[in-house]
């Protein structure tokens, strides 16, 4: 068995013989899941991807403004296609004196569907993809005469509780010095309907989307799950924040994964997915609780998402 299937099946197995039985969000995105992903984005209650678009085309010259005649790295965290964030490139490169756009990601093929991207709407812009694991990735960027700016957007850090998003600024900020940035995308607290209508569409896609992963945990560790007799329930808390998702049983029963078994009583849960919600409060304490300094948050015209620039102040 290759490495990365046994790290998932320790993972799978370690946080179903917890209690609360747990699965690590970070396995939704198999190539179903990922398309799965996508037809989210374009679900009318889903407004993430609308409000970020909404900040990267009103706030980007604001931003890049902030950078005007200084030579820049900008590092993106899984950058992805790219295809959301050229606008914001295309300002920062016109203000910098020099930019350098090292995109992020594990998928190489993605990276090369960036770059050729990026090269083709930013002329002269300089792009070095890194495929990989970012934490290994990321420490490979050495260069210290230019500002680093790490983006790292799509409320994708709400996955983290608070300890865990901490720990990662942190390992981050490590790896920059005195001076350089972290950029982040993150979801903010609003009415509590608006968020529970973006993780509980009447449509169902964001139940198969959960499901998925037991399709996945079938398909790669040799699982049984029956996935009719699992639901999808997800709860917003106004005061924490918090945007969590479970899969419920819906009846007692055992599942077999790669032969050992799992019992589940009838509505026992699993915790699948936190999707952390801010408000400027904890924000603030986020970033000087990671090392960083606030320096400017943008918002969308409705005030849904933010963009939180913080410095870094140790090192
Ligand atoms: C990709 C982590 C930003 O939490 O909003 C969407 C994932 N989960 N619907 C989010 C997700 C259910 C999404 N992030």
């Amino acid at each position: 068995m290759i490495s990365t299937t046994q790290t998932f099946l320790n993972e799978v197995l370690s946080g179903l013989h917890q209690n609360p039985k747990t699965l690590s969000s970070k396995y939704f995105y198999d190539e179903e899941g990922s398309k799965i992903f996508q037809e989210i984005m374009d679900m009318p209650s889903y407004y993430l991807p609308r409000a970020e678009l909404n900040i990267i085309q009103t706030q980007s010259l604001a931003i890049a403004e902030l950078f005007r005649d200084k030579p820049v790295d900008l590092i993106e965290l899984g950058a992805g296609d790219g295809r959301k964030m050229v606008h914001f490139v295309k300002k920062l490169q016109a203000k910098t004196s020099e930019l350098t756009y090292w995109p992020l990601d594990i998928s190489e093929s993605i990276l090369k569907v960036n770059k050729q991207l990026f090269e083709q709407e930013i002329p002269g812009i300089l792009v070095k993809p890194l495929p990989g694991d970012f934490f290994q990735t990321l420490p490979e960027i050495k260069d210290r005469t230019h500002t680093r700016v790490v983006l790292f957007a799509g409320s994708n850090i709400g996955n983290f509780r608070k300890e865990k998003a901490i720990e990662f600024l942190k390992f981050v900020g490590e790896h920059l010095q005195m001076g350089d940035y972290f950029l982040l995308g993150v979801d903010l607290k609003k009415h509590p309907r608006i968020i529970r209508g973006a993780y509980d569409d009447p449509g169902g896609i964001t139940k198969r989307f959960n499901l998925n992963l037991l399709k996945r945990i079938n398909r790669e560790l040799d699982g049984n799950f029956e996935l009719k007799s699992f639901d999808h329930y997800a709860t917003y808390h106004p005061i924490t924040g918090a945007s969590e998702s479970f899969l419920i049983s819906l009846e007692k029963q055992t599942v077999t994964i790669h032969g050992e078994q799992i019992s589940f009583e009838k509505d026992e849960v699993i915790q699948t997915e936190i999707s952390q919600k801010y408000d400027l409060p904890m924000l603030e304490n986020l970033a000087v609780e990671s090392g960083y300094q606030m320096d400017t948050i943008v918002t969308d015209s409705e005030k849904q998402f933010a963009w939180v620039l913080m410095k870094v102040t140790q090192n």
